[in-house]
């Protein structure tokens, strides 16, 4: 790929650029959509040491879990890979262990697996639900980060209700931004949320 934007090319560079001001050593941090991993591996250099962090990598499908900690073993040392924890099952619940207001970032990649059946997409219904659980967990100064695909159809259903509900949170608590190219045909688009910062004098 040619890089002619010096700022960002993809909605995944911003994405990045975003994740690395919130995400630091040590830190709890959710993929809530893992798949082949790429998110996942990203997410464990930005928090993982050899005794720091915490990485919890998310899916629905069997394979994709598989995939991904397969990847990370090919890419990540041993002392890291093992603070990767994972949760095979929807994300409109997540594990127990997970404590409210623990978590400085939750990602999600929404869609289909690239390469894999566009039957199994993530749904409206079950990622406003997990959105949702996802508030509850985020602390003071952390974030969630959407990646979203209006290019087909249920991703364009999954845009329209995220923006309505966004829309609808407390100013007060909670930053809601949505970045989207205006000349560029079925673009993907990343929803940035931030959770206001307490501090203290
Ligand atoms: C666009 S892919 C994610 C790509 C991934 N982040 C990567 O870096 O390779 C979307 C993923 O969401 C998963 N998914 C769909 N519905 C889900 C659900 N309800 N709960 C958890 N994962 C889900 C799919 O199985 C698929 O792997």
């Amino acid at each position: 790929m040619h890089y002619h934007f010096p700022l960002f090319q993809s909605h995944l560079d911003l994405a990045h650029h975003y994740w690395k001001l919130i995400a630091k050593r040590g830190d709890i941090v959710i993929d809530a959509t893992c798949g082949n991993g790429q998110d996942t591996r990203y997410l464990s250099q930005l928090v993982l040491d050899d005794s720091n962090g915490e990485v919890w990598a998310v899916d629905v499908q069997k394979t994709a879990i598989e995939k991904a900690k397969l990847f990370l073993e090919q890419n990540l040392s041993p002392s890291i890979c093992n603070r990767v924890k994972y949760y095979y099952g929807c994300h409109s619940t997540f594990p127990k262990q997970i404590l409210p207001k623990s978590i400085a970032l939750v990602v999600y990649n929404l869609g289909y697996l690239p390469g894999g059946d566009k039957q199994l997409t993530t749904k409206v219904e079950t990622t406003l639900k997990s959105i949702e659980k996802a508030l509850s967990l985020v602390k003071n100064g952390g974030a969630i980060s959407i990646t979203c695909y209006p290019g087909h159809n249920e991703g364009a259903i999954e845009q329209t209700a995220l923006l309505d509900f966004f829309k609808s949170l407390s100013a007060k608590t909670w930053s809601c931004c949505h970045h989207q190219w205006l000349n560029r045909k079925n673009s993907p688009s990343l929803l940035f949320i931030q959770k206001k910062a307490i501090h203290h004098i």
